[in-house]
Formats: C-alpha cells, sequence, structure tokens
C-alpha cells in the first residue's frame, strides 16, 4: 500500500498504531469515530487483544481482526461507518478470513440488528462489553454470532492499562467516569454508554503515574460529564444517598479528585473534559486556580442561549445560572478560555430562542466552540415526545449565523495573545511545515513556530507575533 493510502485511512478515521508486542502474530486493525472517549475506550481495548496474540497493524488488507468503535451522536456520525463498512466489505474480497467487528455507540443502539442489516459484520460489542472480546472471538471462530452489549453498574476497564495508540508520547487520555445520567432529551449518550459510574482514584493515579514515569506530559481526564466525578466506594453515583456514613464522609469529588492529581503530579499538565454547568461546582474552580499545572480552559458545553430551549432539552440551569457560572469563572480565573458546544434548530425553536443563542456567544465571547444542526436520534426522549419541526435549511442558515459569529470572538480571543509570552507544550510537526512545531499553551490554543533545537514534550516560551482565529505564530524568546 502507499504511504499516501495509509495517510487517507489514518484522517478518516484516525486508524491506530501501536508498537509490537513480542510473539504476537495476528494483526488487528482499529479505528475509532466520534469522541475522545472512544479512542480511549480504542486503547483498552487493544491492551485487552494484545494479551489474546494481536498486534495492531495500520494497514487495513493485512488485517486477521478489523474493528470499529462507532459513535451514534448525530445521523450522519452513523453514516459514515456505514460507509466504511462498505470499504471493509471490498477489501474482504481480497483477504476473505478476516474477521469484522462493531463496538462502541451504535453496537450498542443497533444490537444484533447490526448482524441483520450489515452481512459484513461478525461481531457486535458494546461499551461495556469489551472484556467479553476474548469469548466472543472463540464464538466468531466457531462460526456463531458474537453479540455482547450488556451495559454494566460496574464496568470502569480500572486495572486495564491502555496500550497507548497513535499516541505523540506526550499527551494521553485518562478515564475517570462512564456513562452519563443527564437524560437530555436529544441526546443518545445516555442509551448507549449507560449509566454514570466513577472510577477509583487510585486506580486513576496509578495510570498516570504510569504515564508520567513514561515522560507523558499532559493528561486529558475523561468523561461524558466530569464535574459529576465521585467515588465513594464503588457503584452507581444515585445510590450514593444509600451508602454507609464513612463512605459519604470519604467521598471523593471532582475538585478532590484534581487538587489530589495535580498536587501528586505538579510538573505534569492537566486538562479535563466535558464539563456540564450543572454539575460544575465553585470549588472546581478554585482548585483550577490553585494549581497552576491545570490548564485554565474550560469547555462548557451550552447547546442554547434560550432558557425556554434549555428547558426542553432538560438542560438543568436557565441562561441566567449559565452566565452567573461564567462570570464566577471570569472572576476567579481571568486568563481562563472558554469554549461551547451549540446545536441549532433544536425541536420547536423559534427565531427569538436562536437570537437569544446569538447574544450568548456574545456575552460569553467564546474562545472557540463545537456547532451543530439538531439530528434527531431514535430512542431519545426527544424523538418520542416532541417534533422535529425545524426545516433543515433554517437549521443550516442559524448554524451558519452561529459559525460566523464564533469565528469573530475565535479571532477576537487569539489576537488577545498577540504581543505576548505564552508556555507551549511541544507536541510534534505543524501540519502544514515540518519546519514548524506545533503545540497549545494552557488556554488551549493552537501555538505555531520556527524549530530550533527544541524536542517533542519541551515546555517553552513562545512570544506571538500573529494569529489567525485557530492558530497563534510566534518564536522561542
Ligand atoms: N457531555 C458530552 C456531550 C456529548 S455529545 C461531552 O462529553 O461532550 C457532544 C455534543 O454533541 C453535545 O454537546 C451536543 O452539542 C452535540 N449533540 C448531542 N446530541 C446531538 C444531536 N442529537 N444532534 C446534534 N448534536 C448533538
Ligand atoms: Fe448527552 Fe447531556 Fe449526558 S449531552 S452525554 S445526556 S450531559
Amino acid at each position: 500500500m502507499s504511504a499516501d493510502k495509509v495517510i487517507e485511512e489514518k484522517k478518516q478515521g484516525q486508524a491506530l498504531l501501536t508498537e509490537n508486542k513480542e510473539g504476537n502474530h495476528k494483526k488487528l486493525f482499529i479505528e475509532s469515530y466520534g469522541c475522545s472517549m472512544n479512542l480511549n475506550d480504542s486503547e483498552i481495548v487493544a491492551a485487552i487483544l494484545a494479551d489474546q496474540g494481536y498486534n495492531t497493524t495500520h494497514l487495513l488488507e493485512e488485517a486477521d481482526l478489523v474493528l470499529v468503535n462507532t459513535c451514534s451522536i448525530r445521523e450522519k456520525a452513523e453514516q459514515t461507518v456505514r460507509k466504511r463498512l462498505e470499504k471493509y466489505n471490498a477489501v474482504k474480497k481480497i483477504n476473505p478470513t478476516m474477521k469484522v467487528g462493531v463496538l462502541g455507540c451504535m453496537a450498542e443502539r443497533l444490537k444484533a440488528k447490526f448482524l441483520e442489516e450489515e452481512k459484513i459484520v461478525d461481531l457486535v460489542v458494546g461499551p461495556d462489553s469489551y472484556r467479553d472480546l476474548p469469548n466472543l472471538l472463540e464464538e466468531v471462530e466457531a462460526g456463531r454470532d458474537a453479540v455482547n452489549v450488556i451495559l454494566s453498574k460496574e464496568e470502569t476497564y480500572g486495572d486495564v492499562s491502555p496500550v497507548r495508540l497513535n499516541s505523540n508520547g506526550v499527551s494521553a487520555f485518562v478515564s475517570i467516569t462512564r456513562g452519563c445520567d443527564n437524560m437530555c432529551t436529544f441526546c443518545v449518550v445516555p442509551f448507549t454508554r449507560g449509566r454514570e459510574r466513577s472510577r477509583d482514584p487510585k486506580s486513576i493515579v496509578e495510570e498516570i503515574k504510569q504515564l508520567v514515569d513514561n515522560n507523558y506530559k499532559e493528561i486529558t481526564l475523561l468523561g461524558q460529564n466530569v464535574d459529576s466525578y465521585l467515588w465513594y466506594g464503588g457503584g452507581l453515583k444515585k445510590d450514593f444517598k444509600n451508602a454507609s456514613e464513612i463512605a459519604q464522609a470519604t467521598a471523593v469529588d471532582f475538585s478532590h479528585l484534581l487538587d489530589l492529581v495535580a498536587a501528586e503530579f505538579p510538573k505534569t499538565r492537566f486538562r479535563f473534559s466535558t464539563s456540564n454547568p450543572q454539575d460544575m461546582s465553585l470549588d472546581v474552580i478554585y482548585t483550577m486556580a490553585k494549581h497552576e499545572n491545570i490548564c485554565k480552559y474550560i469547555h462548557l458545553p451550552v447547546q442554547s442561549g434560550s432558557t425556554a430551549v434549555l428547558q426542553r432539552m432538560n438542560r438543568q440551569h436557565t441562561r441566567e445560572e449559565y452566565m452567573e457560572l461564567v462570570d464566577n469563572i471570569r472572576r476567579i480565573l481571568p486568563d481562563c478560555s472558554i469554549s461551547q458546544d451549540m446545536m441549532t434548530g433544536f425541536c420547536g425553536e423559534t427565531e427569538e430562542e436562536h437570537q437569544e443563542t446569538l447574544s450568548l456567544i456574545e456575552y460569553v465571547k467564546y474562545d472557540f466552540g463545537f456547532m451543530f444542526a439538531y439530528s434527531e436520534r431514535p430512542g431519545t426522549a426527544a424523538e418520542k415526545k416532541m417534533v422535529d419541526d425545524i426545516p433543515l435549511e433554517v437549521k443550516k442558515r442559524r448554524l451558519a449565523e452561529i459559525i460566523l459569529l464564533q469565528q469573530k470572538y475565535s479571532l477576537y480571543n487569539t489576537q488577545k495573545f498577540v504581543g505576548k509570552t505564552v508556555e507551549v507544550l511541544i507536541e510534534g510537526s505543524s501540519k502544514k511545515s515540518d519546519a514548524h512545531w506545533k503545540g497549545r499553551n494552557s488556554q488551549n490554543a493552537t501555538v505555531v513556530f520556527p524549530k530550533g533545537d527544541e524536542q517533542i514534550g519541551d515546555f517553552v516560551n513562545i512570544y506571538i507575533e500573529d494569529c489567525t482565529s485557530a492558530t497563534l505564530l510566534g518564536k522561542r524568546i
């Protein structure tokens, strides 16, 4: 296969590579779509399969086993995966013994239906069932259908040490919670990833220690809703009130966890994703202020600037409460950057409600954002009880308006860095030029500067001379 072809594979779904484990002869091609959690889960899957004799490969054509970790968040994400299955189908014609498995949210949503709908698929494995992969592969070898989509109250993969795939050796993800209990009416995640569980802080610290010992410099703590992290000995968060007094008294919440890891690893940068405004406490903001090594960046999805829309979405806060939270962040962490997720054209969204979203963007002046048109998902409360009544052209027009406004504020925010010096962690070569490094500052802005004698993984001070809406350009001082 040509180099171009390999790069194309990587772009599409981030095909994953890793070092070989000695003695392993079978070849696994694994690729991930969707969120960072999926990427991290693929690393867990690669670790589980490394013990079953599989090394990863980036060549689809030579794989014994192809796994695709899927996303269901919007219809388009599912269509992308279906297209990918067509490609596997073509490859299977030249490599007929190749087995194909679907992992992740689509596996959970469609279950055994997948085997009927897509003849190419041999196994279907939901996000809490990866430990069962060795058994499921045996079933496939024996010519039987293999499906496990049972969601768990306990599974956190706390003791699995992920194989770091496609890693730059500098930044890594560490999962701290799984699932989500928030039940936003538009969202499929609570159905595909199950109830919320938190991971034992001891196993989180152990995993970070391993990464730090291996020279990783930046850790992102991951969860669908990190602010509701709560460890009191295991089990579901909703059962906390029935836990013993001792368990309640010694419970670790997200601000404690942040404080703990930032103090234990003072030379390591910490980030976290994602925060839900309704669960973010002032304690978290104060903990960020206390530790220099916690990056001053908060991804704070809001979806809409209208309280009425937020109510229809079952988001547990109003526009005003969100603005108050932003005011508190600005007061306690004046240098903190804030980004958003917004969704246009949710059921019944009026022109006035859309204007409220625009005015919220103007109020917060977000550093950047991820913006989407609402896509109805089967099984959600919105699909069952509301009407997806905003025409696609209107959704798209509103989306274009919020993207345009966001771009204005992205540039406004990057311009604020011009003439200042920022600390950058070097992550690799710039995509556009091999003569430049790229990295990020604490606020998560991408910084590009000419290469000197630095190395990947170094922290360097960069004087910012120019910018675009997405990138800071500077030089070493
Ligand atoms: N708390 C999660 C949210 C996951 S979904 C997190 O970790 O980010 C990510 C974003 O996708 C949401 O914030 C929302 O803006 C968008 N999204 C979710 N469901 C959607 C839908 N049905 N249609 C369009 N966008 C959606
Ligand atoms: Fe989805 Fe809302 Fe949870 S967006 S992931 S249900 S916080």
